[in-house]
């Protein structure tokens, strides 16, 4: 076989592409949870997006997401599901690994959170651990887990066992039947109560980060303030929480359904996904994005 036939090469090369050789971003330490704290003090804006494969994690860590999320919503992404209760936690299992060596190949330092997937807590809080290791096992720092109230139990369980949890309230997508569809949450003043409870109730039981999908702007801003331990990352929630979080594809502009109003496409004006993700880094950093005027209720 000759030199240009070979499957790689010293400079990384191969017919595929080139395997980069060490971290895009050498000046960053790894992303860890007193990293997160220390941001949240100093006013820093934490942003967050999904990634599903090797690639695209790679990319994201380049242009600087502090964290990367694993999400269910892979099973309509990845998958063409009608909704994320198909994801199984194998399939959850392989996208994870896929992404945690994608970020080991690039010397990577975001912080990897992965979904515990529809059907795989719910059970008893031994199922949510085992499920929760299978994940841990696979590369992730930390687990997602939608709900309030019941799950509250199996996150401090799972908290106790050494297991990093972020929560996931208002639009609870694994639940979109019981939900009505892909809806605004805590609009009334008893549904507003209600979530703020759940999440006081996660801040006490351990969680370190919560997802807050689709609230009113206003409720997502208070309940960031209220739970001091516990960083909220919202989607469709305002500019008040201490992070932002998009499904990749729909900020690059490629959604097979209709784009949620809380997105906007960052590769509309980017010359390359990677600069696409540095815009939506730069604009949730500096204040830009989300423009609540646009993009929440
Ligand atoms: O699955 C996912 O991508 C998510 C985000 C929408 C937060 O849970």
């Amino acid at each position: 076989m000759s030199a240009t036939e070979s499957t790689s090469s010293a400079s990384g090369a191969t017919p595929y592409g080139t395997i980069p050789p060490a971290s895009p971003l050498p000046q960053r330490r790894p992303v860890s949870l007193p990293r997160l704290a220390q941001m949240r003090a100093a006013g820093e804006k934490i942003t967050m997006l999904t990634a599903y494969d090797a690639t695209f994690a790679a990319v994201a860590d380049a242009a600087g997401v502090e964290c990367i999320l694993v999400g269910d919503s892979l099973g309509m992404v990845c998958q063409g599901l009608p909704s994320t209760v198909g994801v199984t936690l194998a399939t959850m299992v392989y996208h994870t690994e896929s992404v945690a060596r994608g970020l080991h190949r690039v010397q990577g330092t975001s912080w990897l959170v992965a979904d515990l997937p529809y059907g795989t807590y719910a059970e008893s809080r031994e199922q949510a651990l085992r499920s929760a290791c299978a994940l841990m096992q696979a590369g992730a720092h930390m687990v997602k887990i939608e709900g309030g109230g019941w799950i509250t139990p199996t996150v401090e369980f799972l908290v106790q066992r050494g297991i990093p949890v972020c929560g996931h309230l208002g639009l609870t997508p694994q639940t979109v039947h019981a939900l009505g569809g892909y809806r605004v949450q805590g609009k009334s003043d008893a549904a507003a109560r209600t979530l703020r409870q759940h999440a006081h109730e996660l801040q006490e039981a351990g969680a370190a980060m919560l997802v807050l999908e689709m609230v009113p702007a206003a409720l997502a801003a208070e309940i960031t303030t209220e739970l001091q331990h516990c960083h909220t990352i919202g989607i469709g929630a305002g500019k008040g929480t201490a992070g932002q979080v998009l499904v990749l594809h729909d900020m690059l502009g490629m959604n097979l359904g209709k784009m949620p109003k809380f997105v906007h496409n960052f590769m509309q004006d980017a010359g390359s996904v990677r600069g696409a993700i540095e815009a939506y880094v730069h604009a949730v950093k500096e204040g830009r994005f989300p423009d609540d005027a646009m993009h929440a209720w």
